[in-house]
């Protein structure tokens, strides 16, 4: 057989199992590595995975040695808000003199700052910027990666962003996934009549349905922003027109998004600093996966972080994500976000592998096609300078990234 490619001289072979639900508890505890591996590779395709030892008796049109790095899947960053105008780096003061994230927001700052700048911006700016944001996290490692509006609030913008995606999906090589964020903030000409604003972003579903501009629907669930009850009915009417469900929920109050996301059947649901107990339990017997953002909870400069352990000892499924965003995330890298797994949720390195690949694959309903490494799956992985899986998360805020390679093709080096 001849192959394309042959990746040879593996010191250590990442390989999530691969699983029709997240891997939940146990399960999620477990990584397999393969020691001195080599996999070859065919029209794109993973074909073979075996000992290096057996690599030598192989033809290939292209040999690559890894010269004993690791190599992964190619990372899923299952949860950002990658286009947006303008920047927001005023509110760095604001927060240093202690006003909280939702003050700023009331204040029409933050989340609304972003749309004001988003609003001005035309379609090719909001690409370019895009873009630059994109290419930074493929440079980490990233090559399946969601992508939200929310910094719209109204159709034309809303549906601007969300051609933006579009448009980078078919520009760039990597998978992307768009998710329609409608209700990410409450307009302030809505500011007393939140329930139409909800029906408002309801009459966009259809739309964006037919364009094809978004697979799932998300909201800001919160105190201040969209209630439980409202976001009952916006994630309720989403489901009902086909679309995968996504919340913001539990993120600074404990309203009991957890249990709703869950019992609406949601395929993640996000952020969850303050789920109770009752909501955890809930996570465990279902398949919404946790989508968990370490790196937001750093840069809103709390101390009290999502309670990772307990909702994987406690049997739930988690996957961990960037956030990335202009507010309460500023960054595209997904390597800083596992070191704040292993230093801030007590993950172990087993966990967080799994929780930006496999689990974060399920987190935007690609697990059939990112997130692990197996025979007949397109080749998207990377080789990373590190000696050991265990060194990512501890060398931190630098990019081992080696090269990143998507459908057996380099795409950065
Ligand atoms: O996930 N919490 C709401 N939305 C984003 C922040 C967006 C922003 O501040 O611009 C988040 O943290
Ligand atoms: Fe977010």
């Amino acid at each position: 057989m001849n192959y394309d490619m042959l990746v040879k001289d593996i010191g250590q072979l990442i390989l999530p199992e691969s699983s029709h639900v997240p891997l939940k508890g146990e399960r999620m505890k477990g990584l397999s590595i393969k020691e001195q591996a080599a996999f070859a590779v065919s029209e794109g395709k993973i074909a073979w995975i075996g000992s290096n030892k057996d690599a030598g008796t192989l033809n290939a049109e292209l040999i690559i040695s890894a010269d004993n790095k690791v190599v992964s899947p190619g990372l899923v960053d299952p949860h950002t808000h990658l286009v947006f105008g303008g920047s927001r780096e005023g509110e760095l003061e604001l927060k240093q003199q202690g006003m909280p994230y939702l003050e700023i927001l009331e204040k029409g700052g933050g989340i609304l700052s972003t749309v004001a700048a988003t609003k001005q911006s035309t379609e090719e700016e909001l690409v370019k910027k895009a873009a630059h944001h994109l290419e930074t996290s493929i440079a980490h490692g990233v090559t399946t990666l969601e992508a939200k509006s929310g910094y719209g609030l109204d159709k034309e913008t809303e549906l601007k962003q969300l051609r933006v995606v579009k448009i980078l999906a078919s520009t760039y090589p990597i998978r992307l996934v768009s998710t329609f964020l409608g209700p990410h903030a409450v307009p302030p000409e809505y500011k007393e009549s939140v329930s139409a604003f909800i029906e408002e972003m309801i009459s966009l579903l259809n739309v964006i349905k037919e364009e094809e501009l978004a697979e799932f629907v998300d909201i800001f669930c919160e105190t201040g922003v969209f209630s439980i009850e409202q976001s009952r009915i916006f994630l309720e009417a989403a489901k009902e027109k086909g679309y995968g469900l996504k919340m913001h929920a539990d993120e600074i109050y404990s309203l009991g998004g957890t249990e709703l996301a869950v019992s609406l059947g949601a395929v993640s649901v996000d952020h969850l600093v303050a789920a109770t107990d009752i909501g955890i339990e809930k996570l465990a017997s279902s398949n919404t996966v946790a989508v968990l953002l370490p790196g937001t909870t750093f840069y809103l400069g709390k101390n009290t972080y999502a309670k990772a352990r307990k909702i994987i000892d406690t049997g739930g499924a988690v996957a961990l994500a960037t956030d990335f965003n202009p507010g309460s995330s500023v960054t595209e890298n997904l390597q800083v976000i596992m070191s704040l797994a292993a230093l801030k949720l007590q993950m172990t390195a087993e966990e967080i592998w799994n929780a930006v690949t496999v689990n974060a694959a399920h987190a935007i309903g690609k697990s059939e096609e990112a997130g692990t490494l197996e025979l007949g799956r397109k080749a998207d992985f990377v080789i990373w300078d590190i000696p050991t899986y265990q060194y990512l998360p501890y060398h931190y805020g630098i990019n081992h990234a080696y090269s990143v390679y998507v459908k057996g093709k380099k795409i950065w080096e």
